[in-house]
C-alpha cells in the first residue's frame, strides 16, 4: 500500500499509535499475576485491531515491546514472547481475510527465533491486506532508530551517495524504521501517563496525544470512540494559526 503523503493532514485519524501501557497494574488490582495482565492486554489488542478497522483506520501501530523492556525479569519476557508467537497464531487467518497486513518495527533480528520465524509468516500471509496496516513496536526504541538513521546518511554521504544539503526532513524519514508509514495523527497512552516513552519521538512532532485513566486490558472500543472523539475536536494548526483566527 503506498503511504499518503506526509505533509498531507487528514481530517480524520488515518494512523493511531497506542502505548499498550498499565498490564501490570490491571493484574495487581485483580490479585492476578503480571503475565495474566499481558494476557488479557492482546485481548484488548484483538479487539481494538477489528474496531479500528471498521472505523477506517488505515494504520495502527502498537508498541508491544521496547528496547528498555529487556530490563525485566526473564520470566516476563518470555512471557511476551509467547504471546507474540500466540497472537499471531490465532489471529492470521482473520487478519488475513479481513484484509488486515501486518508489520513489524524494530530490530526484529535480536527476538528469539521463534519469534522471527512466526513474524516472518504471519507478514507473509497477510502481505496483501489493503484495509488496516497492523504495526507492532518489537525491540523498538526511537531513540536507536534515530541514531540507526544518522549512521546510515552518514555511510551515504562518506561514500558520496548523497550531500551533506540534501539532507531534509523527507530524506531523515525516508531513513526511519517507518519509511512507508504516515506520521501518527493520534497517539494514545491508557493508564493515565503522558509520556512517550521512546516510541515514535520524530514522527510525533505533530500528533495529538491522548492519555486515559482506564489501563490497557480495560481498553475497548468505547475508549477508542472517546479517544477518536476528542481527536475530532482539536485544532491542529501545525504552527500556523487557526481557521477561525484568518480573517482577524
Ligand atoms: C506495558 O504495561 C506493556 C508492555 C510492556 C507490553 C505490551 C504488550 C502487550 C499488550 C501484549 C503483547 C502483545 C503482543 C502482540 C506481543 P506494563 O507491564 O508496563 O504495565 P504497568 O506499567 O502497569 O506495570
Amino acid at each position: 500500500m503506498s503511504a499518503p503523503s506526509k505533509t498531507e493532514r487528514p481530517a480524520v485519524a488515518q494512523h493511531v499509535a497506542i502505548i499498550m501501557d498499565g498490564n501490570g497494574r490491571w493484574a495487581r488490582r485483580q490479585g492476578l499475576p503480571r503475565a495474566e495482565g499481558h494476557r488479557r492486554g492482546v485481548l484488548a489488542l484483538k479487539d481494538i485491531v477489528k474496531a479500528a478497522k471498521v472505523r477506517q483506520i488505515k494504520y495502527l501501530t502498537v508498541y508491544a515491546f521496547s528496547t528498555e523492556n529487556w530490563r525485566r525479569p526473564q520470566a516476563e519476557v518470555d512471557v511476551l514472547m509467547d504471546l507474540l508467537v500466540e497472537f499471531i497464531n490465532s489471529e492470521v487467518s482473520e487478519l488475513k481475510s479481513e484484509g488486515v497486513r501486518l508489520d513489524a518495527i524494530g530490530h526484529i533480528e535480536e527476538l528469539p527465533a521463534r519469534c522471527q520465524e512466526k513474524l516472518a509468516e504471519g507478514m507473509a500471509a497477510t502481505r496483501m491486506g489493503r484495509n488496516l496496516v497492523l504495526t507492532l513496536a518489537l525491540n523498538y526504541g526511537a531513540r536507536r532508530e534515530i541514531v540507526d538513521a544518522a549512521r546510515a546518511l552518514a555511510d551515504a554521504v562518506r561514500s558520496g551517495q548523497i550531500e551533506t544539503q540534501e539532507i531534509t526532513d523527507a530524506v531523515f524519514s525516508a531513513h526511519l524504521s517507518t519509511k512507508d508509514l504516515p506520521d501518527p495523527d493520534l497517539i494514545i497512552r491508557p493508564s493515565g501517563e503522558w509520556r512517550l516513552s521512546n516510541f515514535l519521538l520524530w514522527q510525533a512532532a505533530y500528533a495529538e496525544m491522548y492519555s486515559t485513566e482506564v489501563l490497557w486490558p480495560d481498553f475497548d472500543e468505547k475508549e477508542l470512540d472517546l479517544a477518536l472523539d476528542a481527536f475530532a475536536q482539536r485544532d491542529r494548526r501545525y504552527g500556523a494559526i487557526s481557521r477561525t483566527d484568518q480573517t482577524s
